[in-house]
């Protein structure tokens, strides 16, 4: 930060709120497929979220407006911008590939949030274990980041598995990271290593063997994991089978959860019925629509011309958070919403059916 900027810092009295448009100012090449885009506001207001909080934003690809979510990579110990670092994504929809082709500096684009609850802030521990794959690897860096402006001298072990060394993302920083500060220890798991280049860390699939060598005492823990559905599947697997209490676990994901037996999650509220009629009152068109209890919310918006933003669909990323009157939902989500946003009465639309007749802000 430069002391011009600390000087500005004092007349800011405003942070970044998602109805700005957010400008392109750097774009950091960190590996042959993956680029970090910095943003900032117009007149340079602050920002201010979590560390492990993710944006949604828009992505206007030739076939129409894409919302994808995006963990912020940089830390808000450093407020003047904020940064995704989006890696492409050879399976999917165009949503990663049009913005490392396309999005450049000085283009303005529109995000909402940040949103989500995946963040070391609100599990403070004396030791961390931080587990990511791949571009998993975002929350981790921004968390480290955070812990080690504020020199919070937390145990951190930090296990990352890429494809190659290569790939692997932040890793000078985070070397750099350790080397300073002996509570960040580090360690990397490649997949297969590069040709002309030695590698003498870990080579292979993360297995129990690696995690009870690297993290002996990771019983004693709290646990932040990140990765692909399939990663995360079998660190829950190694550490059901080392018996290890999953209140202590916390893991974050933009794809359909995939829950084996002994980690699905039990409801015992009312299942929505087919044959039960419900009705939903929009505030914005004052329009009253009959429809089923089975109906999401945001199905039936759509369905009157309401746009609601939305990215994952089933609960994780909290774009569709809307606001809510009156009136009984029923929402089972996945961590797209804090206890505190229910509690003000905000429900995420793509997960929530009415019960009864509900009024909507929207
Ligand atoms: S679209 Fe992601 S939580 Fe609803």
């Amino acid at each position: 930060m430069r002391s011009s900027d600390l000087a500005k810092l004092k007349d800011v009295p405003f942070y970044w709120n998602d109805e700005q448009r957010l400008e392109c100012v750097m774009v950091m090449p960190e590996t042959r497929n993956a680029k970090t885009f910095f943003f900032k506001v117009d007149d340079d207001q602050l920002f201010n979220y979590e560390p492990g909080q993710f944006i949604t934003i828009e992505v206007p690809t030739e076939n129409g407006i894409l919302h994808r979510s995006y963990t912020l990579s940089t830390t808000p110990s450093r407020p003047l911008s904020i940064g995704i670092t989006v890696k492409r994504q050879e399976d999917g929809q165009g949503g990663s590939a049009w913005l490392l082709d396309n999005l450049k500096l000085g283009d303005s684009i529109k995000a909402y949030g940040p949103s989500g609850v995946f963040s070391c802030r609100s599990h403070p521990a004396k030791k961390y274990l931080f587990i990511s794959a791949g571009s998993g690897i975002t929350p981790m860096i921004s968390m480290l980041r955070w812990l080690y402006d504020y020199s919070v001298h937390t145990d951190i072990t930090f296990i990352h598995c890429a494809a190659r060394p290569s790939e692997i993302l932040f890793r000078d920083e985070v070397e750099h990271m350790s080397k300073r500060d002996p509570d960040i220890k580090v360690s990397w798991i490649v997949k297969d290593t590069d040709r002309y280049d030695v590698w003498t860390g870990f080579q292979g699939r993360f297995n129990q063997i690696m995690l009870e060598l690297i993290a002996p005492d990771f019983a004693s823990r709290e646990i932040f994991c990140c990765g692909s559905e399939g990663f995360m599947q079998s660190v829950r697997d190694i550490l059901h089978a080392e018996e290890f209490d999953m209140a202590q676990y916390h893991e974050e994901s933009f794809g359909a959860p995939i829950y084996t037996q002994a980690d699905t999650p039990e409801h015992d509220d009312v299942v929505p019925a087919d044959d039960v009629e419900a009705a939903i009152h929009f505030n914005s068109l004052n329009t009253e629509v009959a429809c089923k209890q089975t109906d999401t919310l945001l199905s039936v918006a759509k369905e009157v011309g309401i746009v609601i933003p939305s990215a994952c669909m089933f609960g994780v990323c909290g774009s569709c958070k809307i606001k809510k009157t009156s009136g009984e939902v029923h929402m089972i989500h996945n961590g797209g919403i804090s206890d505190a946003e229910v509690e003000s009465g905000y429900v995420l639309a793509c997960c929530s059916r009415a019960i009864g007749r509900v009024v909507l802000e929207v």
